[in-house]
């Protein structure tokens, strides 16, 4: 293929995907569709680096799936799939452990993060090589973009290294994926406390807008976002977090520019772009929900969707590993 090759990991541990997740993230995956050769995995084998329960991962791991289906990602145009479904993805895992240095593995800033929150003593060490599973699964597709966030630079950087480590070592192998990092075209903000970010695990249940809530709760909770007491519509991320935050919700998913919003509403009270921006997100979380409904009550249409994903994605990581025992001397 001509285009170039795109590679992202979605969690599965989430359940319903908000709002946050699909204008800052998804939407861009959609896109990439057009322009890439992209491949979509739900990094199940990274859930499992902190305790999972077995019937809840396999439940959580089907519904990010389908509402990535819902969300626009057709499995005719990328390759769509789950990390467990690809055994290569543990087996370069290994190889790129190996590779990594302990001291290089400790300086990963996510997992002092992560292990903090968990307990020091509880973390694992599969969290702790988390990163180098990454590694793998980025190498395997020879993948040039990889869209992520501005928290996973440092691990774009290890893949970068090792990837360039081992076409030292070995021979050309692996593709050096792009040092550039997909940006969040848009970043949204808790509806109750606007500046910090809308999150699934820090967002109070009125500031977060799941993607599968009820339409009528998610509209309430459009109409109740917390704004500033003033009353001109403007953009100001600083002195009107709250309707800034609602313009930029507005404009990302109508396509529109939030320039031609400020002006459509001018003279107008905060009243009446949250009433028609609770309609619009409604508009949009409707067949949302029933899109994903559907992929969930269609259990052989799943299963077939990713056993076929599974295949296009073996063909070539299998390719990839097969070349990079054949160097190592495996
Ligand atoms: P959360 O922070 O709710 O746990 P994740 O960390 O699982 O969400 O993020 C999944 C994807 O969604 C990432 O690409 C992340 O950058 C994006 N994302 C999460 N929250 C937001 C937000 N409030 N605004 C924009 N993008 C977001
Ligand atoms: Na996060």
């Amino acid at each position: 293929s001509v285009r170039p090759r795109a590679l992202s990991g979605i969690q599965p541990t989430a359940g319903s995907f908000h709002l946050g997740n699909y204008l800052g993230a998804i939407r861009q995956y959609v896109a990439l569709q057009e322009t890439h050769d992209a491949f979509y995995m739900v990094v199940d084998l990274h859930a499992i680096t902190v305790p999972q329960d077995p019937a809840e991962l396999r439940a959580n791991t089907r519904l990010a799936v389908a509402q990535l289906l819902a969300s626009g990602l057709d499995p005719d145009r990328c390759t769509l799939f789950v990390q467990s479904h690809v055994p290569e993805h543990a087996q370069l895992g290994w190889v790129m452990n190996c590779l990594t240095g302990f001291g290089e593995a400790s300086r990963m800033t996510q997992f002092k993060d992560k292990s903090a929150k968990q307990g020091a003593d509880r973390a694992t060490v599969g969290l702790f090589t988390y990163p180098i599973l990454q590694v793998a699964d980025i190498l395997l597709y020879q993948a040039e973009a990889v869209p992520v966030g501005e928290d996973q630079r440092q691990h774009i950087e290890l893949t970068r290294d090792l990837a360039e480590r081992f076409n030292t070592r070995f021979g050309a192998t692996f593709t050096v994926p792009a040092p550039h990092i997909v940006k969040e075209v848009a970043k949204i903000y808790d509806l109750q406390d606007p500046t910090s970010k809308m999150s699934k695990s820090a967002s109070t249940p009125k500031g977060l807008v799941n993607l599968l809530d009820e339409p009528k709760t998610t509209a309430k909770k459009i109409r109740s976002a917390v704004t500033d007491t003033g009353t001109v519509i403007s953009f100001d991320p600083v002195e009107k977090a709250g309707i800034s935050n609602l313009l930029t919700i507005y404009a990302t998913l109508t396509g529109r520019s939030i320039p031609e919003l400020v002006k459509e509403y001018e003279g107008r009270m905060y009243g009446a772009l949250k009433t028609d921006l609770a309609e619009i997100v409604v508009d949009f979380v409707t067949p949302f929900r029933e899109r994903t409904q559907a992929y969930l009550d269609d259990p052989e249409t799943l299963d077939s969707i990713l056993a076929k994903g599974a295949e296009k994605a073996r063909a070539v990581a299998a390719e990839s590993l097969a070349t990079a025992y054949d160097r190592i001397g495996l």
